[in-house]
């Protein structure tokens, strides 16, 4: 038969054929992205195409309407049991070309289908997991052929799929026998980097899952993905059990460092808190967790120490050695974590011994190095971890805030949960405060905010309510810039009243009566300098302020930028340009686990960071002193007023 020309859109790839070939083996042959987990068994769906008059089916049935060329039993039995094709749809594996064609492969049916992840501004990635499905059909053992079942898998994948040199570690090989047999001699294999074969499954089977874990100090987030589409089927978050043993990191290292088998608690701790996330998120989505065949996992350096099992001693100290500062591969099962049994965890880079993963993860989904502006990246936790750079260079240092914006450490203080004052308005004229509570659309002044909140009942005021009460008691003179509160108003209202020999601001008459201490302002003063001063420092090596400012992390999200700004948190910028990421954390773990490439461009990235180490720079005791007034002393905030 004569060759045939083939055309493949939208990659323009084009060959010749005989007559014949499969349009899977011809997109093969030409390199084209479309996708197979059956290896062309009819099954996986997953090489759907588009063609138009030219193609015909091997087993010819019968013409089919709005589908070109006859339809195959095999697609039939694919259709019968999955549901129809749209129009003009055929399976490219079944599909055989008798003319000159023209076949358009849908965005859905490329290995490397793009995604787009959500962020400040989104972020367009390819879906390219390290680990890919593989049907096999492997040759059953005979007396006249004396060779292993391994061998035999290699075998089938290096004939059905060009894979040379499979390897397994032994946990795998101690499934292959009774997988192969179960399936009737076909298995599906999870092939990790094209080599090594991390779960073999019986039969045919289409779900692969990957988790990215994303450990802070408060608590502990994991991502259930299909690795195929890279949709997250589902979303799980817990507290991070190691709180008992300190509410901040320096706690939870001293505690590792005084206690003989401490560091071995914590570690046990936070690997149990993630196993049992993991059996939630597989629970939720209803997936095995054998089926899970890939993580990634990020942290500030203490926490991706600790969950590795590395001892996290010399952190707690000068000079923050770091055991390991590339990315890290571990299996899954050396930290106690139950899935599929030769799967990895990708730990990604950490930047600096204060500059953690997590802000690894967080430049990965923010892209500062791609971007032509200068951007501020900020991530509060118990630390604040800052990133300012464009594509030419990234500087990065870690402030100490201390958990004050979390609610720590403030007297009335506590983490955002129903119950927590929120937003807070407080008159000029009056000095009467209004306020709105977590799980309470209503304000405090609205009618029927009493029963609203009678269930929950007001508990605290969290980190957002915190930072817009300070500056509004600015904003309405009770708080100096000095952040001194004006006993001088106690003559005026009931609202501020003298505690000592200080004065305190009644923001709930309760119960719980609420009160704004002295000391309150002042924990509030230092977190803000440290956070102003590590970014000024990292601004001023740079020569240029911010074009965008981006606040990272849960408490990024429940902030005010303007509010912000009023405090003096973060520098000037135009407001309409501060934005939220969200857990830019958690979206930099998805894209390390969707996305092979992203991993070598992180560690890239990570180790060209330009590390500015806030303890030992001489200028940030300056900066941070005079950061100290509200909103600031000597930096003026022209977008403020406007
Ligand atoms: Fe699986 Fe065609 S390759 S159905």
């Amino acid at each position: 038969p004569s060759d045939r020309r083939v055309v493949f859109t939208p990659s323009g790839k084009r060959g010749a054929f005989a007559e014949g070939t499969s349009l899977l083996d011809a997109a093969r042959r030409l390199g084209v992205d479309l996708d197979s987990v059956c290896g062309g068994r009819g099954i996986c769906g997953r090489c759907q195409v588009d063609v138009a008059e030219g193609a015909f089916a091997k087993h010819a049935l019968e013409s089919r309407e709005g589908h070109a060329g006859p339809w195959s039993p095999v697609e039939q039995r694919y259709v019968d049991k999955r549901g129809p094709l749209p129009p003009g749809r055929r399976l490219g594996c079944q599909t055989r070309i008798c003319g000159d064609l023209v076949v358009d492969v849908p965005a859905e049916s490329q290995v490397h289908r793009q995604i787009v992840l959500k962020r400040a501004e989104e972020r367009v990635i390819a879906i390219d997991p390290v680990v890919r499905l593989h049907t096999v059909e492997v040759r059953q053992p005979d007396m006249s052929d004396p060779s292993s079942d391994f061998r035999r898998l290699q075998e089938a994948l290096e004939g059905q799929w060009g894979v040379m040199g499979a390897t397994a570690d032994a946990a795998v090989v101690r499934t292959l026998q009774k997988a192969l047999r179960a399936g009737g001699w076909t298995a599906t294999v999870a092939l990790r980097c094209d080599r090594e074969v991390v779960a073999i499954y019986p039969g045919f089977v289409l779900a692969a899952c990957g988790v990215a874990i994303d450990v802070g100090s408060t608590t502990i987030a994991a991502y259930l993905c299909d690795l195929a589409t890279g949709e997250t089927l589902a979303s799980v978050g817990a507290m991070n059990p190691q709180i008992r043993f300190g509410e901040d990191l320096m706690s939870r290292v001293s505690y590792a460092m005084m206690n003989p088998g401490g560091d071995a608690e914590l570690t046990d701790a936070v690997r149990r808190a993630i196993d049992a996330l993991i059996g939630e998120a597989a629970a939720q989505a209803e997936v095995a967790r054998e089926a899970i065949v890939e993580l990634t996992l990020v942290g500030n350096p203490i926490m991706h120490h600790l969950a590795l099992g590395l001892d996290p001693a010399e952190l707690g100290g000068a000079p923050f050695a770091l055991a390991i500062d590339g990315g890290f591969e571990v299996k899954a099962r050396e930290l106690g974590l139950a899935v599929a049994p030769g799967a990895y965890v990708y730990a990604l880079p950490c930047i600096a011994g204060h500059v953690g993963a997590d802000a690894a993860a967080v430049t990965l989904a923010e892209a500062p190095h791609e971007s032509d502006e200068l951007r501020l990246i900020v991530d509060v936790g118990t630390n604040a971890e800052i990133v300012y750079g464009d594509r030419r260079l990234c500087l990065a240092a870690s402030s100490p805030t201390g958990p004050a914006f979390e609610g720590a450490q403030i007297s009335c203080g506590q983490r955002a949960a129903p119950g927590a004052i929120e937003r807070v308005r407080i008159d000029r004229a009056t000095l009467e405060p209004r306020f709105k509570v977590i799980g309470c659309d209503l304000w405090s002044d609205e009618p029927g905010f009493a029963e609203a909140t009678a269930l929950s009942g007001v508990t605290g005021v969290c980190g957002s309510g915190i930072i817009e009460t300070m500056a509004e008691l600015f904003l309405a003179g009770v708080v100096s810039a000095d952040g001194v509160l004006d006993g001088t108003l106690a003559a005026r209202t009931a609202r501020v009243e003298p505690v000592g020999r200080t004065f305190a601001y009644v923001l709930n008459e309760g119960p719980p009566r609420l009160l704004i201490y002295q000391t309150d302002v002042r924990a509030i003063q230092l977190a803000k300098a440290a956070l102003y001063a590590g970014a000024k420092l990292l601004i001023e090596r740079r020569g240029a302020p911010p074009d965008r400012i981006t606040l990272a992390g849960a408490f990024g999200a429940q902030i005010d930028p303007v509010y912000a700004m009023a405090l003096g948190m973060i520098p000037d910028c135009d407001l309409d340009r501060v934005t939220s990421a969200g857990n830019a954390a958690g979206t930099g773990a998805r894209i390390a686990l969707l996305n092979r490439a992203a991993r070598a461009e992180i560690e890239r990235v990570a180790r060209a960071i330009e590390k500015v180490e806030t303890a030992i720079e001489p200028d940030f005791q300056a900066l941070f002193v005079a950061a100290m007034a509200i909103p600031h002393k000597t930096d003026a905030f022209p977008n403020l007023a406007r």
